[in-house]
């Protein structure tokens, strides 16, 4: 898997190969990354040319040929002749700000390396290669470290830094990737949006200059994603080249594509530079997140199924993987905050015999959490609405056959609260400037030990007081006025990341202390939907907006990266709340079952006629929630080319079980004749559709399959495939 020779490292997947060679000057150039080949030095393929205000370092003497400013690098410095996106950037005691790397050393070490306090894909197989770069004028170690998961076609990256000097260096930029292309004609795929309408892919060919998507929110954000392609231009789901690159990181983050002066682009990806300034003392070192990469010469389908696989068995941990599957109810949006334990009943009581299994119970359950302007910061229970407490709703609940999940929201707190009277200072706010609310709540200063602690204690406190088994935890605003009292001024560049660490630690804790929680990961609908959040939370809330017909493009954004089984989505009342639409319930359940599933409704409200189909549909689930949820995910159509229906198809891995989902949009008069093409089948199987007749899966594929007309607005049909 990894090939060390005299400077030249080539890292092989199943797949790919990636490759890369310390020069004759010691600088660590980026030689190839792609398909598979069978090895050797690719370092012909760069060109050593002399370039007009292409600057040449003094080591090359008389050589106009070596400029750092025209060769791919493997880890782009800054100020020492490289004008493209640089990757590293180091403020010295006496006030200059550059980077210059040349290769020092390398080792291997057994399995997938690990980050302490950070999230990463695990091992155990797998190797690591350090290779190890110095900054001999600053003293400073940069150690790039690389995991090659084989089987999942993914190299995954960290960096190392390290003060080996005697003065304070201050880190202004320490990205988790470059990756540099000696071409230009590729496009850039983005994943944009905002609360609601989350991940919108934005395809564009590159043009001369930077573009760059990122967030210095504090979170990922709904806005952009930590998750980026490029692709050849004519790529597509079925053909083409493309790679994927996604930051494990919660926080802020710069995904930044140069296309530069001769059609070289690079690719840099990492902790935002905006906002952030690390001081290493001597001997300290910072670890930038991991990024992981995948490639595939086959399209989208191929990348995403790669990328899918390795989410899903190397990345998240589900305490309830390999169990029944349970279909949840929340009562948030039947209820808001206006409930009680009776009015809680009510909505378990009537989905507990529709094949049910988990109760949510969602804001609005403690403090004096009436409206969104109090309570948050006080996790014990109110009295008024649950006069029991959890000691007797749970078991109420546990009775109906149900298991409990509980909603918190830890790293806010509201001034109407007992924990911001008892301690202002908490909150972030910066001196002498005037607060900044976001629905009316402050945010915790999470990068500080002791406000972890005491809202751990009381988080802790309330988990262990009933038999809890699921929490949804929620983070409904971005930052501002960000500065600790936990730090000197000349350290507040940390406290961005300090506060991702923050909250990091705070779901290790709540992991570690109750393994058997599955805990659902939310802000505001899908505002922290990213890589580094799936580590603790093994699914996440995809979007406030659970209208079926908006949520078929936003799960069709989200799905490039992420698998199905680790997006949140319910099935809601009509009209919408978001949007008005009323979208018939058998719709509803096709769009949500193709996520984590569950209803977020008063069942009580709903028809026989609906109650049935809401039966069916749970049971549905759970007969096929493996397939749904481990299968390869195809999209067979892109709902934001508005044709006349969406459809997507998940295969099982042994290609002998599929299940076919199919949408329409708004109904018309002569609708057209439309006939699916499916994808993913063996073609020498045949396949029963429906339970009907068993047609061939090269048919399938290739002749397709017809679709009844729609009659009415937003029909949808599911098929389910077996063979015979
Ligand atoms: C935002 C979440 O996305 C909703 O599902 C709900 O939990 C509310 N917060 C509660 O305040």
């Amino acid at each position: 898997m990894i090939l060390c020779d005299k400077g030249l490292f080539t890292l092989h997947t199943k797949n790919t190969t990636y490759q890369m060679k310390a020069n004759e000057y010691g600088v660590l150039l980026h030689t190839y990354y792609g398909p598979r080949i069978s090895s050797g030095d690719l370092s012909y393929r760069i060109q050593y040319t002399d370039r007009s205000f292409a600057p040449n370092p003094e080591e090359a003497g008389e050589n106009r040929l070596f400029s750092l400013d025209v060769m791919p690098q493997e880890y782009s410095t800054c100020g020492m002749g490289d004008y493209r996106l640089p990757s590293l950037e180091l403020e010295l005691p006496n006030g200059s700000r550059s980077a210059d790397l040349r290769y020092k050393s390398f080792r291997l070490e057994d399995g997938k390396y690990a980050l302490e306090g950070l999230p990463a894909f695990r091992g155990p197989e797998g190797e690591t290669l350090v290779v190890v770069l110095e900054d001999a004028a600053a003293q400073v170690d940069v150690e790039l470290y690389y995991g090659v998961l084989e089987d999942y076609d993914i190299i995954t990256r960290a960096v190392k830094v390290l003060n080996r000097g005697g003065g304070t260096v201050r880190l202004r930029q320490a990205a988790s990737l470059c990756l540099d292309f000696q071409r230009g004609d590729l496009d850039l795929v983005t994943f944009d949006g905002k609360h609601v309408l989350e991940r919108r892919p934005n395809r564009a060919p590159l043009i001369p200059g930077v573009r760059s998507v990122g967030s210095v929110r504090g979170t990922s954000s709904h806005q952009h994603n930590p998750f980026v392609l490029l692709c050849d231009h004519d790529a597509g789901e079925d053909h083409g080249l493309c790679y994927g690159a996604m930051l494990l990181y919660s926080g802020n983050f710069e995904a930044a594509v140069e296309r530069a002066q001769f059609d070289d682009v690079r690719l840099v990806l990492g902790i935002h530079p905006h906002h952030f300034c690390w001081p290493l003392e001597p001997g300290e070192s910072f670890t930038a997140p991991e990024a992981a990469l995948c490639c595939s010469k086959q399209g989208f389908a191929v990348l995403s199924h790669r990328l899918h696989r390795a989410i899903r068995e190397r990345l998240i941990q589900n305490p309830w993987k390999g169990l029944p599957q349970r279909v949840l109810i929340n009562n948030w949006e039947a209820t808001e905050f206006t409930f009680d334990a009776e009015r809680l009943m009510q909505i378990a009581k009537s989905a507990a015999p529709m094949g049910i299994g988990l109760f949510v119970m969602d804001d609005g359950w403690f403090g004096a959490r009436d409206t969104d302007a109090a309570g948050l910061g006080d996790w014990t229970v109110n009295r008024d609405k649950l006069p029991g407490g959890l000691e007797d709703l749970v078991p109420r609940i546990k009775a109906l056959g149900m298991d409990f999940g509980i909603w918190i929201e830890p790293e806010m707190v509201n001034e109407d609260s007992k924990l911001y009277r008892a301690h202002p200072d908490w909150a972030f706010q910066i001196p002498g400037r005037t607060k900044v609310r976001g629905r009316q709540q402050l945010v915790l200063d999470f990068s500080r030990r002791e406000v972890r602690d005491a809202v751990y204690g009381a988080l802790k406190a309330m988990l262990s007081s009933a038999d809890i088994s699921y929490v949804k935890w929620d983070m409904n605003r971005s930052l501002a006025t960000v500065w600790s009292a936990g730090l000197p001024p000349q350290r507040q560049g940390e406290v961005f990341h300090r506060y991702v660490l923050g909250v990091y630690d705070m779901l290790a804790r709540m992991r570690r202390d109750f393994p058997g929680v599955l805990i659902e990961g939310c802000s505001g609908g899908g505002g922290r939907f990213d890589a580094g959040m799936l580590y603790y939370t093994p699914q996440i809330w995809c979007s406030d907006n659970t209208d079926a017909i908006d949520r078929l493009r936003i799960q069709y954004g989200t799905s490039f990266c992420y698998p199905v089984g680790t997006m949140g989505a319910h099935v809601s009342a009509v009209p919408n709340a978001q949007t008005g639409r009323s979208v018939p319930i058998e719709t509803r359940g096709v769009v949500a079952m193709s996520g984590t599933f569950g209803y977020e409704m008063d069942l009580g409200q709903t028809t026989g006629e609906e109650r049935e189909i809401i039966r069916r549909q749970t049971a549905f689930f759970k007969e096929h929630s493996r397939l749904i949820q481990e299968g390869d995910y195809y999209r067979l159509t892109d709902p934001f080319q508005n044709g006349p229906y969406t459809a997507w198809e998940q295969v099982s891995p042994d290609r002998r079980e599929a299940l076919v989902s199919v949408v329409f949009g708004t109904a018309h008069g002569a609708p057209p004749f439309s006939t699916l093409c499916l994808k993913g089948l063996d073609p020498a199987l045949r396949y029963r559709v429906n339970g009907g007749e068993p047609y061939p899966g090269d048919v399938l594929m290739e002749a397709g399959w017809p679709l009844p007309m729609p009659w009415d607005d937003y029909q949808s049909l599911q098929f389910y495939l077996a063979a015979v």
